[in-house]
């Protein structure tokens, strides 16, 4: 069975895997989605693995700047790509969080919190593509986020509070 390698930048670090059939023990088979590569092998448990099927949002992170479900995603798919988690928002240097984890804070947008790291990220592939969204292109963007918890406007709110502080 063929092998390959796979490089991936995840929040700023380089990562590489070989990657092809299950049956070698310590490779990335081709089937493992991009959720367990960051949660079992590089232990960043930021983003929840929730519905495993696309349909919650929980596990979003971004690849090249997109926002994409992490559990539907292939690590093999990855060669090359560029990742970010939850964990890699806040400034290396100072540890300061980002503007969006602050605002979700300041305006209460959370209330278990697990649902969160997903729809920050997907809130932050929108801001990267349109610093200054509508209230209805923040509800379309996470639209795929779903939260049991709160009410949506503490979020969007929170969101909107950040766009406006982008100067572009
Ligand atoms: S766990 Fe990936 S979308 Fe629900
Ligand atoms: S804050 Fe609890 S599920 Fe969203």
């Amino acid at each position: 069975m063929e092998t390959k390698f796979i490089a991936l930048t995840v929040n700023g670090k380089k990562y590489e895997f070989l990657s092809g059939s299950d049956s070698i023990v310590g490779i990335v088979p081709w089937n493992e989605t991009l959720s367990d590569t960051l949660r079992q092998r590089l232990d960043l448990t930021g983003s929840k693995e929730a519905c495993g099927e696309g349909a919650c949002g929980c596990c979003t992170v971004l690849v090249d700047n997109r926002a994409v479900s992490s559990c539907m995603t292939l690590t093999s798919d990855c060669n090359g790509k560029e990742i970010i988690t939850i964990e890699g928002l806040e400034d290396p240097v100072t540890g300061e969080l980002d503007p969006l984890q602050q605002a979700f804070i300041d305006y209460y947008a959370f209330q278990c919190g697990f649902c969160t790291p997903g729809i920050i990220m997907a809130a932050k592939g929108l801001l990267i593509k349109n610093p200054h969204p509508t209230e209805e292109e923040v509800k379309d963007a996470l639209s795929g986020n779903q939260c049991r918890c709160i009410s949506q406007y503490h979020v969007i709110d929170a969101v909107m509070h950040v766009s406006k502080q982008i100067s572009i």
